[in-house]
């Protein structure tokens, strides 16, 4: 498949992620060519107040590519806490209002979890990506990786809830893991390697 498939985000830390993904050596299949959706923050932007992951993830994806008449690849993602009923879940990104901070988010669901301790902590990062073209919907996908919160951040890399999610089994954050560690374990790694057999087979 020689086909362009361009991303349809603008966040710098997802995207470092996929190129990362999509890079030499990284995948089974053959390498995907990937790009930055040009323009993408000019474009109608779109609404992305469903319920699931996947139907953002799908509608964005049917969304750009009925403007650009390209194969686009669109994600959703975010973190869940069953403890807090899901929360922030589908609301990840805009969790204590649009303006506030990463560092400020993180505070936000450490007050939240306060007096939560052993499987109250338990939480899980999910990923659905979805590929359209024209309009129609080629392929959906969706993985999660399962972790922990802490009760103080820790770490300097990845972005967003990254310094409070630990991973038992490494004894880690995600923004203690190097980028190519994190990719093997994360939500967005398991997903995207899904997503590139069904690309290999288009
Ligand atoms: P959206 O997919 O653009 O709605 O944004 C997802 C939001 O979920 C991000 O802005 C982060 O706050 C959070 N998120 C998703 N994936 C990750 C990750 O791998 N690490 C840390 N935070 C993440």
């Amino acid at each position: 498949m020689n086909e362009k498939i361009f991303l349809a985000s603008g966040n710098p830390g997802k995207l470092a992620e996929f190129f990362g993904l999509a890079g030499p050596g990284e995948l089974p299949t053959p390498r995907l060519d990937l790009a930055l959706l040009p323009d993408f923050s000019s474009l109608p932007a779109f609404d992305e107040s469903a319920p699931t992951f996947a139907e953002i993830a799908a509608g964005k994806a049917l969304h750009y590519s009925r403007l650009v008449g390209a194969l686009i690849l669109a994600d959703d993602s975010g973190l869940v806490v069953p403890a807090l009923g899901g929360r922030p879940g589908v609301r990840s990104a805009r969790y204590g209002g649009p303006d506030a901070t990463s560092a400020e988010r993180n505070e936000r669901l450490l007050r939240e979890m306060r007096n939560f301790a052993g499987g109250e902590r338990r939480a899980y990062f999910v990923c659905a990506l979805a590929l359209a073209r024209r309009g129609r919907a080629i392929a959906i996908v969706t993985a999660r990786a399962d972790g922990e919160i802490l009760h103080a951040p820790r770490g300097a890399r990845g972005f967003g809830y990254d310094p409070i999610f630990y991973v038992r089994d490494r004894d880690q954050t995600f923004a203690e893991l190097p980028m190519e560690q994190k990719n093997q374990l994360s939500h967005r790694g398991k997903a995207f390697r899904r997503m590139a057999q069904f690309i290999s087979a288009i």
